[in-house]
């Protein structure tokens, strides 16, 4: 049992007789990203949060969903629990065409859900149970805890994310190797905390590394996590989502593709997101079986996802200006992008206070702080420095999502300084 359940449920004395497994084993992880994040508000430079911010401080948000908030008032009707078939007509189509190789390829219509943790929460619920093993590489988002451990009662294991600057597949196949007959693979590219996307060289050994282990008789349920789709910044990185290799792999594999607009269309509090299905060989027939049983959830649980923000989303995607202004956004992330890498080759001396992990994508990047604690070196920041970042596995993450262009130059130093005053 996670330590904050066992405080809550010591909380509650007597009244814990009144909870089901389920309700014993949850919690609020107030000390994670969540806590942390709370303690860095009133920084001068708030870089914990998973949104982004314009060079101003003002929230990065395109005109195309802040302009079309005036509906009509369709958008106040049920959307059903599949979700607005027009809308997931429409997703359906932008997944073909922002990945190429998805085309041909047989999938599901998308169920939408009240965004990416939501499908996290229905695949979880459609294909984990307690005797199942999670396999996760060892630096990922602390909310697949959550969901898996106290909501669903998985057991998590990790596997080394990096091995000599790119992903550690052979790890990771260890993991897929191990003993027990089904596995649930998550995989999230670009990641968070750490920023990275496979390279086509990691991503070939990813699906080759799966490809042996359904061979050697595991049933194997892939989770792309592609919350962060399309914000690569490198080139040599495979951009495209892995859905469609998996969903074409093997017969034991099943490929289930969670994306959505939170973080690439920069609509956080939308909450619109979609869960699609893939396998070799999936008929007609079982693709809408598994679109039911998703739909089946979403109506056990919420009913049905806004009929509002399913509105806002089609009226945005249906805007001649949605794909410029998504490259003008895309665009500032990339400058801070390529600002961090700027700065990190003109410092090398910051090479005694910190290792950066490797990161080419997204909204993060991480650092290893040499010779101090990574958590000491939080609070310091925030005392002394007025920086707010978070601390996950012994690595400090930094979104760069949030800092102004003009600001990275000045976080890195002051880190360095930092490192070396608690050093001393
Ligand atoms: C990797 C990853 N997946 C999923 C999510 C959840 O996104 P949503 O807000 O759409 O539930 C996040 C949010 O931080 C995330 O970092």
């Amino acid at each position: 049992m996670n330590k904050l359940s066992t405080k809550l449920n010591k909380d509650l004395g007597e009244a814990v007789a009144f909870l089901s497994p389920t309700g014993r084993r949850m919690f609020f992880p107030y000390g994670g990203i969540l806590g942390q994040g709370a303690e860095a508000k009133s920084c001068d430079t708030n870089a914990t949060i998973g949104m982004a911010f314009e060079e101003d401080g003002s929230p990065l948000v395109m005109k195309c969903f802040s302009e079309n908030v005036r509906l009509s008032k369709k958008a106040f009707l049920y959307a059903g629990s599949f979700g607005d078939p027009l809308l997931r007509a429409k997703w359906r189509e932008m997944q073909v065409e922002k990945n190429p190789s998805m085309a041909g390829v047989s999938f599901s219509n998308p169920v939408v859900t009240n965004a990416l943790t939501h499908s996290l929460r229905v695949a979880a619920e459609l294909f984990a149970s307690p005797s199942d093993e999670v396999v996760v590489p060892d630096l990922y988002w602390d909310n697949y805890e959550l969901v898996f451990t106290a909501a669903v009662g998985c057991k998590i294991t990790s596997f080394n994310t990096f091995a000599r600057g790119g992903f550690d597949a052979s790890s990771m196949k260890k993991a897929l190797l191990a003993p027990g007959e089904k596995k649930i693979l998550i995989l999230n590219f670009p990641n968070n905390p750490t920023g990275y996307s496979a390279t086509i060289a990691d991503a070939k050994k990813i699906v080759s590394a799966v490809k042996a282990a359904a061979r050697a008789g595991k049933r194997i349920i892939v989770l792309l996590d592609d919350a962060y789709f399309g914000l690569v910044y490198e080139k040599g990185v495979h951009g495209e989502s892995l859905f469609a290799e998996f969903a074409k792999l093997d017969k034991r594999v099943l490929a289930v593709k969670l994306d959505g607009m939170t973080k690439e269309d920069y609509v956080w509090g939308l909450r619109v997101g979609f869960i699609s299905f893939g396998f070799k060989g999936a008929t007609e027939i079982q693709l809408k079986a598994l679109e039911a049983k998703a739909a089946g959830n979403v109506r056990s649980s919420i009913s049905n996802v806004t009929s509002i923000g399913q509105a806002l989303a089609l009226a945005a995607f249906s805007d001649k200006s949605y794909k410029s202004e998504k490259k003008l956004k895309y665009d500032t992330l990339k400058a801070r992008y390529d600002e961090t890498k700027r700065v990190l080759e003109k410092h090398p001396e910051y090479a005694r206070s910190f290792k950066p992990m490797p990161f080419n994508s997204g909204y993060f990047m991480c650092i290893k702080p040499i010779g101090v604690d990574a958590e000491e070196l939080r609070k310091h920041l925030i005392a002394k420095y007025s920086i707010g970042t978070i601390v996950l596995s012994g690595l400090l993450r930094i979104a760069f999502s949030t800092v102004p262009k003009a600001k990275l130059a000045a976080i890195f130093a002051d880190i360095n300084k930092a490192v070396v005053e608690l050093k001393k």
